[in-house]
């Protein structure tokens, strides 16, 4: 593939891609090449090491049977197309260990509490496939009885999820049972990170559940201040949206343990810094975020019931993946930015799904990063890319150390008043691109400044300089990537 289109038809046919487990193009290859994991690699933003898997040198002259073997229901995946415009690539090792809480990770990336980390074989299995550590399932006293289904989701036109909503509580296991799962993750992984998550519903409670994981052998506990759908009050998110609870909870763990301990935090309110300098007065070491958004999916327009639909009724309750993103990160910078908090380490998390989505956080100022909800819809084996792409990143950038990268995007976040109002960027229109769909003139009649001409005939669009404010809602509306970005000039 050499089209000038090279980019977004990999990236498309990459999303097109069903993952599939024990993928038959793979098994299909008589070259024993691995087009599945190069499919996968673009598809997690890592396209620089899907050369390593499948190239247009080692896929020039076959008659591509991994094409022939893919099972999509609608028309084949264009492996052989995605292999020709590959350049053979290597994949380059960097150093991506660092402290966090004084505790040493292998990598950045474990998996956040949740079902991902609710057993010993899951971990194992996680932590076995490169996860530097785990945060295990909430930990607690409370007996939760769980309502079928829990989860919903809302999906993007490739059918994957653009946000997910769950109504999970805490585990269901007994809390021996849980501290034995503990224990015997930390024997056998002794060189990952064990983190116990734990909720309380009373002081003593959050003592004893912290004494008896430091006893389990975890090396950090993490404090459930955050899940916003129990169905007993004064639990979650109740507590993290209230400052004198997050204390007086904060207080009665540290006394349970030496370990560090962190706040899970909710973003189910407007200033999280609040609660969170509650907790690091309080004596927690770290602080994690976000947990899920309070939500409501999918009303049915017949029965009228929201999803997931419990006998005709559903609940309020949280929503994580991709959708949240942007809002956990404007979380984290908000902690970040706290004088109060300062050098307080951060956890981040909320819909990271590729390595660039990690490094974001990073660059925000967290120096370990959690993940739940891509590794429900993809598997634990979405470290893979995680890992690796952040290796290319630091390899290509000659960045030794990942700490130098913590916090590395705060100074160029600044508050709106201060923000250049001077100068303007036009859009710069590449015609060899166009195709003359004429998306940037309807966009920008109906929602900008009529700044954009269209022929019909010629199917040709002209800008409009002198109407034209730059905002660069056509250059966003283009399916083509043909309009980019010209150098900025005063107005
Ligand atoms: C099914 C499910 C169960 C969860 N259970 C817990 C939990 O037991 N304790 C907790 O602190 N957070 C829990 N969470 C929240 C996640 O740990 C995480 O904070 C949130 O989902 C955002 O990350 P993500 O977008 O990567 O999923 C759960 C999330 C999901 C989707």
């Amino acid at each position: 593939m050499t089209c000038k289109y090279k980019d977004i038809i990999m990236a498309q046919e990459a999303a097109r891609c069903m993952l599939c487990t024990d993928a038959p193009c793979t098994a299909a290859c008589s070259r024993s090449l691995d087009p599945a994991r190069a499919v996968r690699a673009i598809r997690f933003d890592n396209s620089s090491v899907a050369g390593a898997y499948i190239n247009k040198e080692s896929c020039a002259d076959c008659p591509a049977q991994c094409q022939s073997a893919c099972i999509h229901f609608d028309r084949p995946v264009r492996i052989k197309e995605i292999a020709l415009g590959l350049e053979p690539s290597e994949l380059h090792k960097a150093d991506l260990s660092i402290d966090f809480c004084g505790v040493h990770c292998e990598n950045p990336f474990f998996l956040s509490s949740s079902i991902v980390a609710s057993s010993y074989d899951m971990c194992a299995k996680a932590l076995s496939m490169g996860w530097a550590g785990i945060v295990y399932k909430t930990i607690g006293f409370y007996k939760p009885k769980e309502v079928s289904p829990r989860f919903d989701a809302v999906l993007n036109s490739t059918r994957s999820f653009s946000g997910f909503k769950n109504l999970e509580q805490i585990s269901d296991h007994t809390v021996e049972e849980n501290m034995e799962t503990l224990r015997r993750l930390k024997k056998d992984f002794p060189d990952k990170v064990i983190v116990s998550s734990i909720m309380g519903q009373t002081e003593d409670e959050w003592t004893k559940l912290a004494r008896l994981s430091e006893e389990a052998g975890a090396d950090i506990i993490e404090c459930n201040f955050s899940c916003p759908h129990m169905s007993a009050h004064g639990l979650g998110s109740d507590v993290g949206q209230n400052p004198e609870l997050v204390s007086k909870y904060t207080e009665a763990v540290k006394k349970g343990t030496k370990l560090p301990v962190l706040a899970k935090m909710t973003p189910n309110l407007g200033h999280m810094e609040i609660p969170a300098i509650a907790a690091v007065d309080s004596g927690a070491d770290g602080l994690a975020a976000i947990n899920t958004i309070k939500s409501i999916t999918n009303i049915d327009a017949d029965s009228m019931v929201s999803m997931p639909d419990i006998c005709g009724k559903c609940s309020v309750s949280g929503y994580s993946g991709k959708a949240v993103k942007p809002i956990a990160l404007r979380f984290i910078h908000d902690m970040a930015k706290c004088p109060e908090l300062k050098n307080i380490p951060i956890s981040g998390m909320g819909g990271i799904e590729s390595w660039r989505d990690g490094l974001e956080f990073i660059l925000l100022g967290c120096s370990n990063v959690q993940v739940t909800t891509s590794v429900m819809e993809y598997g634990y084996r979405i470290i893979d890319d995680l890992v690796s792409g952040l290796s290319e990143y630091m390899y290509s950038h000659s960045i030794k150390k990942l700490s130098s990268l913590v916090g590395a995007a705060l100074p160029k976040l600044c508050p709106a008043d201060e923000l250049d109002r001077d100068s303007i960027v036009y859009p710069l229109f590449d015609k060899s691109k166009c195709t003359g769909c004429g998306r940037c003139y309807t966009a920008c009649s109906d929602a900008g400044h009529q700044a954009i001409e269209f022929d019909s005939q010629k199917r040709s669009v002209r800008l409009i300089g002198k109407n034209c404010e730059g905002c660069h809602l056509c250059r966003l509306v283009c399916p083509a990537g043909a309009i980019g970005i010209s150098k900025r000039i005063i107005r």
